[in-house]
């Protein structure tokens, strides 16, 4: 049974948030004037504020609702698991029955040679999980030496000191510290930026070169993994021309490197498969990152997957008796692994990822119709993980002022046409639940198109054209 609508105090709640809520990513001084949106509930793929206005959900919250909101099913195992079991420590030698269910079925559902699982609250701590993996794999093997890691440009892996490290967005490297002795970037791929008239393949060799270079500037014996996300997804979605990942690996593998696919954006049927590192990517990663859609967002929780080769060497008895010592409070959380089973059935249920191989190409295409207006450059991205990017000048791509804010100007035109759509400097990033059919992804890119033409006109009047 659907909840009664609640009414809510929104000026009231406006400004509770503002005064004492410290938001993700979010510019102090902007939020201390403009507050937030508050969101009271959803239903399906959309969502309704605090003042029961209605948005269709163009991101899924943040890449994570991939079966839609409001889901009875998801409700009610969480209700059962919390009566039976809310909690219990997976320390050492005690499990619990979700727990051990999901772990089987998250290896069904992987690439064959990952068959271990370590559960977390979220993504970052996924990836901080493999990277401590690969340390204590590197100690196992003797080669304590290796233990840098290298990621790209751009990428987003996370929020804790080491991901946030990892991570590469030049614009959120400015006010903290980050481990820069540990991590090391190289160029991020994405052919909208590479030099003008560069092919698909210079620029996989370009970006081969880069990384063999990056390896052998920091010494092979000292590089302990690559991180990579099948394609880029906060930092812009940027995918890589084809045989990109194929070629980063083998570099890996000839140097003794293990690689991390970091698939909490692209798991979950995001691009039309559980993981896309192989049936999409062709890659047997050594270990995969997951949250997000893992339980639809409906619950926090991360896998961090580890594959045959790894978990054969970091199972041996050690000589000097050190053992795995890493693992959270909550992993194996029993309510989150319920979650999670019974988010994947409904995946698997109501063939949700065959929608998205379905919708994807023709979500693509229905996007690419947004070029022909006059700020934008590019429209990229791959089934239901899509971004669209605005430019001042087409030819020369050159980006609009920062003060323009052009992004969040067009996602406020949005919400008046009753669409949410993500903006991230000065693109719009587009990840909907996965469950939309094709007069919603009309809907929504009509209306996206409809609030760039808007903000075009606002621009204009303000003397940023020409
Ligand atoms: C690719 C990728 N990895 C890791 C993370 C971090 O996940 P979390 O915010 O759950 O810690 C994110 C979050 O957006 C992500 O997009």
């Amino acid at each position: 049974m659907a909840p009664s609508k609640r009414t809510h105090d929104t000026r009231l709640l406006w400004k509770l948030d503002r005064d004492h809520a410290i938001h993700p990513h979010s510019d102090l001084p902007t939020f201390e004037e403009e507050g937030c949106l508050i969101m009271a509930r959803g239903e399906a793929a959309y969502v309704y504020d605090t003042e029961d206005r209605k948005y269709l959900d163009g991101i899924a919250g943040l890449w994570c609702v991939n079966i839609g909101h409001g889901r009875e099913e998801i409700a009610q195992v969480m209700a059962d698991q919390a009566r039976e079991l809310g909690y219990f420590s997976s320390f050492v030698d005690i499990s619990n029955p979700p727990h051990a269910a999901l772990a089987k079925k998250i290896v069904e559902i992987a690439p064959p040679h990952l068959n271990h699982v370590h559960f977390s609250s979220g993504g970052s701590d996924a990836n901080e999980a493999i990277a401590r993996t690969m340390h204590h794999y590197f100690h196992r093997l003797g080669k304590p030496s290796k233990r840098l890691f290298i990621a790209r440009i751009h990428a987003y892996h996370g929020t804790t000191f080491l991901t946030a490290s990892l991570s590469g967005k030049p614009e959120e490297k400015g006010a903290f510290h980050f481990a820069d002795e540990w991590v090391h970037h190289v160029d991020f791929p994405g052919l909208y930026r590479a030099p003008e008239g560069m092919s698909p393949e210079e620029h996989l060799d370009q970006l081969g070169v880069r990384l063999e270079e990056k390896i052998h500037e920091l010494g092979p014996e000292n590089v302990a993994g690559f991180f990579a996300e099948p394609i880029m997804g906060a930092g812009g979605v940027l995918a890589a021309p084809d045989g990109y990942h194929r070629r980063m690996k083998e570099i890996c593998d000839a140097h003794d490197i293990l690689y991390a696919s970091d698939e909490v954006v692209t798991g979950f049927g995001r691009l039309g498969h559980f993981f896309a590192s192989g049936p999409v990517f062709d890659i047997e990663p050594d270990f995969i990152a997951a949250a997000k859609g893992l339980t639809s967002g409906y619950f926090p929780l991360g896998a961090s997957l580890i594959s045959d080769k790894v978990h054969d060497v970091i199972k041996r008895p050690a000589a000097d008796s050190s053992y795995y010592s890493h693992g959270w409070t909550y992993t194996g959380h029993p309510i989150g692994c319920a979650v999670a089973l019974e988010n994947i059935r409904i995946l698997e249920d109501e063939r949700i990822l065959e929608n998205v191989r379905e919708l994807g190409p023709y979500f693509e295409e229905k996007l690419a119709t947004l070029r022909d207006l006059r700020l934008v450059g590019d429209t990229r991205g791959s089934h239901f993980m899509n971004c669209v990017e605005y430019v001042a000048n087409k030819e020369t791509k050159a980006l609009l002022p920062a003060e323009a804010n052009i992004a969040r100007r067009i996602a406020a035109h949005g919400q008046k046409r009753g669409i949410i759509v993500r903006p991230v400097a000065h693109l719009n990033i587009l990840s909907p639940p996965l469950t939309l059919d094709r007069s919603q992804i009309d809907f929504l890119v009509d209306a996206l198109g409809e609030s760039a033409e808007a903000a075009t006109a606002d621009l204009a009047a303000e003397g940023y054209l020409d």
